[in-house]
């Protein structure tokens, strides 16, 4: 029998971030779509909510980084009732751009930015046919500063979506980004970022990034910042003239060679 409960797609969703959106919208009685690469991570996760929250949990491998990967996802936002979208998957780069190689930057946008945009196209048009839905992209407040490449993604991103949300304004369908400050997941690990030094003040939760997030995009909000101390920060990053907020990235970036 198919089921009535609402369906969320949710790519990255086996660790930080996404895993959190996993669980609390598997939590309000969502059935689940999940994505990720690593296919065994995937069903161990997909069984674990589907047996704690007693909802339907499908995991689809698929690659964000390649083209028949962002393909196969954009198959199911096509075929099957999608009520919200999120993209999450993703990962950041360690090092200066002069030391990383092009090939490595361009991957990285290939998921952060690429597979947003193609994602985002085949959910809204699917979203706008049933006459709701949901679309949440989770950016990066390092989108407002100039720190590297992963920076310039994030920043694609959320460009890209407050000008999908502005055309979708007098729709059903919302369109929020999500920009996180520092998270405590599997993202520093996998780009072996040091972190240790970073004071208690410069963290969130995943938890509190996903649940100010599903917050906010139900109230039709299209920049969703979790923690005041990063409302503040993105407050002020709006007012900041351009050329302190280059001097202040690029200090960062020499001193710490990492970024949310
Ligand atoms: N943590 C932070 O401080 C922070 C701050 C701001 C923004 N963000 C953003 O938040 C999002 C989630 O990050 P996180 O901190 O939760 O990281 P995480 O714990 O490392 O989780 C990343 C998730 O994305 C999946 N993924 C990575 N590359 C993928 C690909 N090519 N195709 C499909 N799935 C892929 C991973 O699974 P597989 O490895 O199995 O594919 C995993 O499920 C990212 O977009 C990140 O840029 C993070």
């Amino acid at each position: 029998m198919t089921s009535n409960a609402p369906r969320a797609l949710i790519t990255g969703a086996t660790s930080g971030i996404g895993l959190e959106f996993a669980r609390q919208l598997a939590d309000e009685g969502y059935d689940l779509v999940l994505v990720a690469r690593n296919e065994e991570r995937l069903r161990t996760t997909t069984r674990a909510l589907a047996a704690e929250f007693g909802i339907t949990a499908e995991a689809l491998v698929a690659d964000l980084g390649t083209s028949p990967g962002i393909a196969a996802v954009c198959e199911v936002l096509d075929t099957r009732r999608i009520d919200v979208l999120v993209n999450n998957a993703g990962h950041g780069l360690e090092g200066l751009t002069l030391d990383t190689p092009p090939e490595k930057i361009r991957a990285m946008g290939t998921v952060l930015y690429d597979a947003v945009v193609e994602l985002s196209w085949h959910a809204a048009h699917a979203m706008l046919e049933r006459g709701r839905g949901g679309i949440l992209n989770i950016a990066s407040l390092a989108g407002i500063t100039t720190m590297g490449p992963y920076a310039a993604s994030k920043s694609a991103t959320l460009v890209f979506s407050e000008s999908l949300a502005g055309e979708l304004a007098d729709t059903p369908i919302t369109v929020t980004a999500v920009l996180p400050g520092f998270v405590k997941s599997g993202f520093h690990e996998v780009i072996g970022a040091d972190v240790s030094a970073y004071p208690s003040l410069a963290w969130v939760t995943a938890e509190q990034v996903a649940r100010t997030a599903l917050r906010d995009a139900r109230a039709g909000k299209l920049v969703s910042v979790a923690g005041l101390q990063y409302r503040i920060a993105y407050g002020v990053g709006q007012i900041l003239p351009r050329p302190i907020v280059r001097s202040i990235s690029t200090w960062f970036r020499k001193t710490r060679q990492t970024s949310p």
